[in-house]
């Protein structure tokens, strides 16, 4: 146990689980908890759900999906460290500790923030200078101090664990980044090698970055194009049957469009190689008839999500097994992190006198 490299990961409680969260982050968790060479855990960061406010119920019943459906796309209790993020109060401390060594400089500059903060304030354009309207605006909008700092909770979450691997998105490298500068930051000012300077990890591939429905790059819970796992069957079918495609190719090998790429890219995903190769031919010499293709690729997500969907079903009036779970987990996860804690509290000269 003690040589295993540490795994960790987590989704933000923010809503169900779409295909960009299963093959981004979930299908890794899945390849990873089979290998012995690692000891995992997995967790659902309602903390960071924080940082847009939810309403109360709602992110209440949001990590019981999320736990819900990990289990049902297979993270077994019995092989991984499952747990809810709040339930280390070792993370909200050391992150009170760890934000003394973060920049604010740093923390505008992460694309993540700029992006939120944006979106907080309403503005459309990526050019406006938005230093300016955090600073200055006197409206009702505000941006949150959680938000600003919600690069130091993850990395908090990733340190306090000494986590080698971070099974995450393409999304999220900007922040596996921050970690590794926090890391190696604290590590140089207290002349310790104490934390691991984490990576992401992929199986050798890229990391996938999974498109949406509508002609745009990511597929995302914001975006409102996902295909969730929880999905019924029709109105699975039918999103992808409403996906934007364009006026079709009208010569030999012409380049693809986004919209079309991004089906093929599902395709990938999803689909085996004989019948990916089938439609690209297709494309190339203009025979194709994207209906089928759609078809063809409701069918192949199905195929992945449908068990998913019925383990969920039976799951989710279980709360007895999900506590239990969850319970372990907790228990669990605390054991490294109150360890960490302590060290860094002694670290730092936060030492008791009695
Ligand atoms: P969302 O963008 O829908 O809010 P999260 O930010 O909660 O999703 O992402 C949780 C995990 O899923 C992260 O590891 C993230 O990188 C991954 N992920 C989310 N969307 C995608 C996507 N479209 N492609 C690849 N990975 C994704
Ligand atoms: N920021 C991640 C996301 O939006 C969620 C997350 C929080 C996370 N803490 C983490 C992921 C630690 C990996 C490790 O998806």
């Amino acid at each position: 146990m003690d040589n295993k490299e540490i795994v960790l990961s987590g989704i933000r409680a923010t809503g169900n689980l779409h295909l960009g969260n299963y093959y981004g982050a979930l299908s890794k968790f899945l390849r990873m908890q089979d290998d012995e060479k690692y000891d995992n855990l997995f967790f659902i960061a309602d903390l960071h759900a924080l940082t847009t406010n939810p309403d109360p119920d709602q992110l209440h019943a949001n990590v019981k999906n999320i736990v819900t459906e990990y289990l049902a796309a297979g993270l077994d209790p019995e092989k991984s460290t499952i747990f809810v993020q709040s339930d280390v109060p070792e993370v909200s401390e050391m992150y009170l500790l760890l934000n003394m060594h973060v920049g604010i400089g740093e923390l505008m500059r992460t694309a993540s923030f700029k992006d939120k903060a944006r979106k907080a304030l309403g503005i459309k354009s990526d050019s406006e200078d938005i230093e300016h309207e955090i600073i200055g605006n006197e409206t009702n909008k505000r941006v949150n101090a959680g938000l600003l700092t919600y690069p130091t909770l993850m990395a908090v979450d990733i340190l306090i664990q000494k986590a080698h691997k971070v099974p995450v998105g393409k999304d999220q490298e900007q922040h596996l980044e921050l970690t590794r500068r926090f890391a190696r930051r604290f590590n140089s000012f207290y002349g310790v090698d104490y934390f691991p300077e984490p990576v992401n990890f992929d199986f050798g591939g890229k990391p996938v970055k999974v498109p949406g429905l509508d002609g745009s790059g990511k597929m995302g819970k914001s975006e409102g194009n996902c295909i969730y796992l929880i999905d019924e069957e029709k109105v699975l079918r039918k999103k992808v049957m409403r996906a934007m495609t364009d006026e079709g190719p009208k010569e030999m090998n012409s380049p693809v469009s986004l919209p079309v790429q991004n089906l093929f890219s599902l395709m990938e995903l999803t689909s085996s190689h004989e019948v990916l190769q089938q439609f690209k031919d297709a494309y190339a010499d203009c025979s194709i008839r994207y209906g089928d293709l759609k078809k063809q690729l409701a069918e192949d997500i199905l195929k992945v999500t449908l068990p998913i969907r019925e383990r969920i079903i039976e799951l989710q009036n279980d709360d007895a097994y999900i506590a239990r779970v969850l319970r372990q987990g907790a228990e669990r996860a605390r054991e490294r992190a109150s360890v960490t804690l302590r060290e860094v509290r002694d670290i730092m000269g936060i030492r008791k006198f009695y």
